[in-house]
């Protein structure tokens, strides 16, 4: 059974947070997100004994799956979610799962489908709540929400069902959330034409992550961080998210996102404005908001020449060849999106001013590993500076290096006089490992956030300000470089570490990035 908690820990938030009976709606239920993640997820709620008695998972997509569903999903579980086929809990929460067939632009479909959900509640007593799961590609998205609206589905049928329990209506939607400013305003003002701001999920997989989450813990819940993270003490941060994998089939898609739409303006944002923000006022989701979205606009708009872009030509991961971007399926072959994006940007507020953050996202890297590095300066006085004995490394500034994945933890750098006779001081490391803490987990962050959203939690979730201010921070980089297309791509082979410009961005600063 995979531990997303420790035993006594899910107890007792079992005890304060089981959500309201519900119907979870999938739509673009035969994408790989459901099977692949999604389903795993509600897997795991379920065996941890989180999930409400009374639930239903209804796929809707185009195609006519309605036999094959469910044991596909049975399958998805199995695979993705680490379980056991004999787990006891496995099919009658299979027999929970249903399928729609749909056109997600045809309102017939729409009319059966809520005639489909009344039916679930009689049988299942599911109270009318709805967690609607926009997984579609994104240009269903504003059709979906209309029809939701157009069809009576986006509010809840009455305040209070019979039996007492409460009812609503939620909807969550995955990234991508609009392609650049003005699409991710023009999406915004759709959805909030039918739903309400509370009733909106945005989603970002990133925080469900433990380790995301981990970030506002081990700053706020713990004394001695908070006083040295600002500028006083801290040279530089670096944030990385490298992927070993390529683009896994994606083409379309890839091809109109790239690395800055996919990875940055989104899941290494949120990492940037949990590593910068200010302690809110409480976990409260307003409060927690309104700190990021602070750190967002503080950012100076980011210059073209702070930026850099990268895709990979053919070379060897993990020993086996692979192709460059342009060969892949379905990419043109002389595709200009980045693979790889590099920034460097700052924060001018009090405590950041002066500090830069340098932040990287590729695919094909050396090897799949997201962290955050926090580099502190020198000593002010190198006291041992005369005594760097030969074979000691010598004095390196202190580091926090947060694993975000894999080999999830926390490590802090200091120097350690090595034994013997001489003053020699080396670097050392100490060592916080999740999985020796806490044992390991099978959970793939999808899990948090679901059972948020069915409790209508919105703390780890994007809020509208958020999306449009980041969006409004990558946008003029997406502009420059659509007005500069580079004649030396591709520029980095697949299995290195991005192109050379990447380096020569942190060296003309005098640093380089952490070896990962
Ligand atoms: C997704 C991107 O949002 O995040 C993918 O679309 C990327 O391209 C993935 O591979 C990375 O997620 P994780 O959890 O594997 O780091």
């Amino acid at each position: 059974m995979p531990s997303i908690q420790t035993k006594s820990a899910a107890a007792a938030t079992q005890a304060e947070r089981t959500p309201d009976p519900c119907v979870v709606v999938i739509f673009g239920a035969s994408g790989d997100l459901t099977k692949r993640k999604l389903l795993p997820a509600l897997y795991h709620l379920e065996q941890a004994g989180l999930l409400p008695e009374k639930i239903s998972v209804v796929g809707v997509a185009r195609r006519p799956l309605e036999k094959t569903f469910a044991p596909d999903m049975k399958e998805g579980i199995i695979a993705g979610g680490g379980v056991e086929e004999s787990d006891p809990k496995l099919d009658p929460f299979v027999a929970k799962i249903q399928y729609h067939a749909m056109n997600f632009d045809d309102a017939s479909g729409y009319e059966a489908l809520k005639t489909k959900l009344a039916q679930i509640d009689k049988d299942n007593g599911t109270c009318g709540n709805r967690l609607f799961y926009l997984a579609t590609a994104p240009e269903y998205f504003s059709d979906i929400i209309k029809y939701l609206g157009e069809h009576g589905m986006a509010k809840p049928a009455n305040a209070t069902a019979p039996d007492g329990c409460k009812t609503w209506v939620r909807t969550i939607i995955e990234k991508p959330f609009g392609h650049d400013l003005e699409s991710a305003r023009a999406l915004n003002d759709e959805v909030n034409k039918v739903f309400e701001e509370d009733q909106i999920f945005r989603i970002d997989h990133y925080l469900g992550k433990e380790t995301v989450q981990n970030i506002l813990v081990f700053r706020f819940a713990n004394g001695i961080f908070e006083n040295v993270w600002n500028r006083n003490y801290i040279d530089h941060v670096e944030i990385t998210a490298a992927e070993s994998i390529g683009i896994e089939g994606r083409g379309p898609f890839y091809e109109t996102a790239g690395a800055l739409r996919d990875v940055v303006q989104n899941h290494v944002m949120e990492l940037l404005s949990f590593v910068a923000m200010e302690p809110p006022v409480s976990f409260e989701a307003s409060s927690v908001r309104a700190e990021k979205v602070k750190v967002w606009k503080a950012i100076t708009p980011i210059h073209p020449a702070d930026t850099v872009r990268g895709q990979y030509g053919p070379g060897a991961v993990d020993g086996k060849p692979v192709v460059g971007y342009r060969q892949e399926d379905r990419v043109h072959p002389r595709s200009q999106t980045e693979t790889y994006a590099a920034v460097r940007l700052e924060i001018e507020n009090w405590r950041w001013a002066g500090v830069p953050f340098y932040i990287r996202a590729g695919k094909r890297l050396s090897k799949r590993v997201t962290e955050i590095t926090i580099q502190f300066k020198q000593p002010p006085l190198l006291l041992f500076k005369d005594h760097e004995g030969k074979g000691a490394e010598g004095i390196k500034p202190n580091v926090i290096s947060m694993r975000i994945q894999p080999d999830e933890g926390i490590a802090l750098r200091f120097g350690a006089k090595v034994p013997g006779p001489n003053m020699n001081i080396s670097p050392v490391t100490m060592d916080f490992s999740y999985a020796e803490a806490f044992g390991k987990s099978s959970a793939n962050g999808y899990e948090r956030l679901l059972l948020d959203a069915m409790l209508g939690d919105g703390t780890l979730f994007a809020h509208r300000d958020g999306v449009e201010a980041t969006w409004a921070l990558i946008t003029p980089i997406l502009e420059a470089w659509a007005k500069d297309p580079i004649k030396d791509l591709p520029n980095y082979a697949a299995g290195t570490w991005g192109p050379p410009a990447a380096d020569a961005m942190l060296k003309s600063d005098g640093r380089k990035w952490r070896k990962l």
